[in-house]
């Protein structure tokens, strides 16, 4: 090049250079937020877990946590797949000069609790809110993501709850799916992976772009607890129709388990069991696990139930027979066979139906009783059960070809 000196030429060259690997920077960067970078490997199944909100409300503390840990191990609940340990509302304290949030003096040593749960090969989840306010009054996010989202790295959280509650005074409803994206990409910053669940009660039909804004869980409901059977059995069954919005890394979640807290009874406890695994939805129990009854024990860790609901598929299942009180669900599976659900939502045992042309079987098949673990044989046409009152029966129906 006439008249242009080597060191043009160079700093022209290493101008470029800059150019182009800033762009690359700016490019993996927006496929990183687009993909979700780190978040992708997470819930690839729906999370299993403990949540402390349903035993404590805001009496939880750091010894209660630690105890439920251990529980979680020593009842065998982590062998049955049970990972994350939840602390819900009500740990927060004050923010420091600089913004950053502390735990409250029931909670003196957050970093310490993570490497609690940690070293029990589990994992930790924390609750915040994208307003300035949780739902039980204690300091949300608003205005501090970034901040909150590296002290939960620092600490070492891998599961982050995000509850709307007073981000209603901050935010009008068309700025919720920014504000849930906003916390998104603060978790995505920190580079540390955390599993993140939206919680606003399904307001503006959540389903619909929860995974665009990073969620991998989005409540759909209300809060599940404190009305019995009514509740569980309203919010569970109104999960129909949203089975074409979950799938692996992104789940429809109908709240905390009420098994074992007094709210319902066996049938009833089995009911709430049964559709959660037909619905793929997060298995997260809310009882106290240092306290727990055999019955309690056994609903919680049956391996074949839990199996349909972590079945790598990951279809959220869905009703395909109803009369009155009586349903059929069916959720398929991995490798061909379908997990069929019989529920009684009436007050007297009767018997019900699954017919094989509803849940697209067309010819024999084996049937086996999930819940007993008891292959039942070979059946033509359909699988009858009697269903106690509030109860329900599940199976797994394997087409003979
Ligand atoms: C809301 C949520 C609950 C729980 C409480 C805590 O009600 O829906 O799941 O987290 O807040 O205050």
């Amino acid at each position: 090049m006439p008249g242009t000196r080597t060191s043009d030429v160079k700093s022209f060259t290493t101008l470029w250079l800059t150019l182009l690997s800033a762009g690359l920077v700016i490019a993996g960067a927006a496929r990183a937020v687009a993909s979700g970078g780190p978040q992708t490997q997470l819930a690839l199944t729906p999370p299993m877990g403990w949540n402390d909100w349903y035993q404590y409300e805001c009496k939880v503390d750091e010894k209660a946590v630690k105890a439920n840990a251990a529980a979680l191990v020593s009842s065998g609940m982590k062998a049955a797949g049970y990972r994350y340990v939840n602390i819900d509302d009500c740990w927060q304290g004050q923010r420091d000069a600089n913004g950053f949030i502390h735990s409250n003096s029931r909670f003196p040593d957050m970093k310490g609790l993570g490497d609690y749960i940690h070293g029990l090969g589990l994992q930790f989840g924390i609750y915040s809110s994208p307003g300035p306010k949780t739902c039980a009054g204690y300091e949300g996010s608003y205005t501090h993501e970034q901040q909150d989202a590296e002290t939960y790295a620092r600490w070492g959280v891998d599961f982050l709850k995000y509850d709307w509650c007073s981000a209603s005074q901050v935010y009008s409803p068309d700025q919720m799916q920014a504000a849930y994206r906003k916390m998104y990409e603060a978790i995505l910053k920190t580079g540390r992976p955390m599993v993140y669940s939206l919680c606003q009660y399904g307001l503006e039909a959540v389903w619909r772009w929860g995974a665009s804004v990073g969620g991998n869980v989005w409540r759909t409901t209300d809060d599940i607890g404190g009305d019995g059977y009514a509740r569980v059995s309203m919010f569970g069954f109104q999960q129909n129709g949203l089975e074409k919005f979950a799938g692996p890394g992104h789940w429809n979640d109908p709240d905390i388990l009420q098994i074992g807290l007094g709210q319902l009874n066996f049938d009833e406890e089995k009911t709430q069991m049964t559709l959660w695994c037909i619905l793929a939805a997060p298995l997260l129990a809310g009882n106290d696990l240092t306290h727990m009854g055999q019955q309690t024990l056994s609903l919680l860790t049956s391996a074949e139930v839990i199996a349909v609901d972590q079945d790598p598929k990951g279809v959220q299942g869905q009703r395909v027979w109803q009369e009155g009180p009586f349903e059929v669900w069916v959720k398929p599976l991995a490798g061909g066979s379908k997990a069929v659900a019989l529920f009684n939502r009436s007050l007297s045992a009767l018997t019900i139906t699954a017919r094989f042309g509803d849940i697209g079987v067309h010819d024999r098949a084996e049937v086996r009783d999930l819940w007993a673990r008891k292959d039942l044989g070979v059946f033509n046409d359909g699988f009858t059960a009697k269903v106690p009152p509030h109860g329900a029966a599940m199976v797994r129906v394997k087409e003979i070809r």
